[in-house]
């Protein structure tokens, strides 16, 4: 790695500032001054893979035609930050199963989530994990079901959370019970048992392009560490769209310290320091 960087050719002001507005432009990421020689690593190692010498005769070929869009996807797994774990904000968990508890006893028809900007599915499936959790305690509700829905603009993120197969690392904040409940194991490998991954569904989804989305009525939207990365006001844009996306009684959840004072004339806080979360009026 320290190799690569070494030998990585100078990325200059021109062309750091041409792959900064590319980035920005297409998955609204903001590329800061800090993270630029994360920038050149990224480049200069795909580049070295794919026979080009400097940044801007690459982006050039990223910027136009099939083989580009192609070669842009490529890109995407390497430039976007896709850190996960399973149940990893604890605190909006907690928040979650009591909304998701609420709203089993009150709903008739299949509850519905989304997990948005999900990366490699392990948000998703803690999600699912969760839900299938309080039906099956629930007995006044126990027919009813549920899906939910992994979001992300990188495909080799959503493959590898349509096979739902992990190491045991990102397992460490799942209780015992959810562990014996919900994965098979086998070779060191945890695999998400069939009955959950029955109730999810991945599908490609870039947030710039929010607008587009089917998706609507639903009881949970939880969109957590994407956020950062963007703008405030494009941040402010998005969740303006997700809260559009959300049944009456719906809960918005958000990563802590995401959205500033944010507010919606819709939505009320839920109460608590320690997780960010809104409820759509009925
Ligand atoms: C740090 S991960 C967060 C994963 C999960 N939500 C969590 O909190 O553990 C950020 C994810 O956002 C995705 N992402 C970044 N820009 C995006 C965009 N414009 N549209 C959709 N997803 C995006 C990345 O591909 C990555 O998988």
């Amino acid at each position: 790695m320290v190799t690569s960087v070494k030998q990585a050719p100078d990325l200059s002001d021109v062309a750091f500032a041409t792959w900064q507005d590319i980035i920005e432009d297409r998955l609204g990421l903001q590329v800061p001054e800090q993270r630029r020689s994360f920038l050149k690593t990224c480049l200069s190692m795909r580049m070295r893979e794919v026979g080009f010498s400097d940044y801007l005769s690459y982006f050039n070929y990223v910027s136009t035609g099939d083989a580009g869009l192609s070669e842009w996807n490529s890109l995407i797994d390497r430039l976007t930050v896709q850190e996960t774990r399973f149940f990893r904000d604890p605190a909006a968990y907690a928040l979650v199963r009591d909304h998701l508890k609420r709203r089993s006893k009150e709903s008739e028809r299949p509850l519905s989530l989304w997990s948005v900007g999900c990366s490699s599915g392990e948000e998703t499936y803690s999600l699912a994990m969760l839900t299938s959790d309080i039906l099956n305690r629930t007995e006044e509700t126990p027919r009813l079901r549920f899906g939910v829905i992994g979001t992300d603009v990188s495909r080799k993120a959503l493959e590898q959370a349509s096979a739902g197969v992990y190491g045991r690392r990102r397992l460490e904040l799942v209780d015992d019970r959810l562990e014996q409940r919900y994965f098979d194991i086998s070779d060191n490998k945890y695999q998400v048992v069939q009955t959950i991954r029955d109730r999810v569904c991945f599908v490609r989804l870039n947030l710039l392009e929010l607008a587009r989305s089917p998706l609507r009525n639903l009881d949970l939207i939880y969109c957590q560490n994407v956020l950062i990365y963007f703008r405030k006001w494009r941040r402010k844009d998005i969740v303006t769209e997700l809260a559009s996306r959300l049944a009456p009684g719906g809960m918005l959840v958000l990563g802590l310290g995401e959205m500033g004072n944010w507010s919606h004339p819709d939505l009320t806080r839920v109460p608590g320091e320690r997780a960010l979360a809104y409820l759509k009026r009925k």
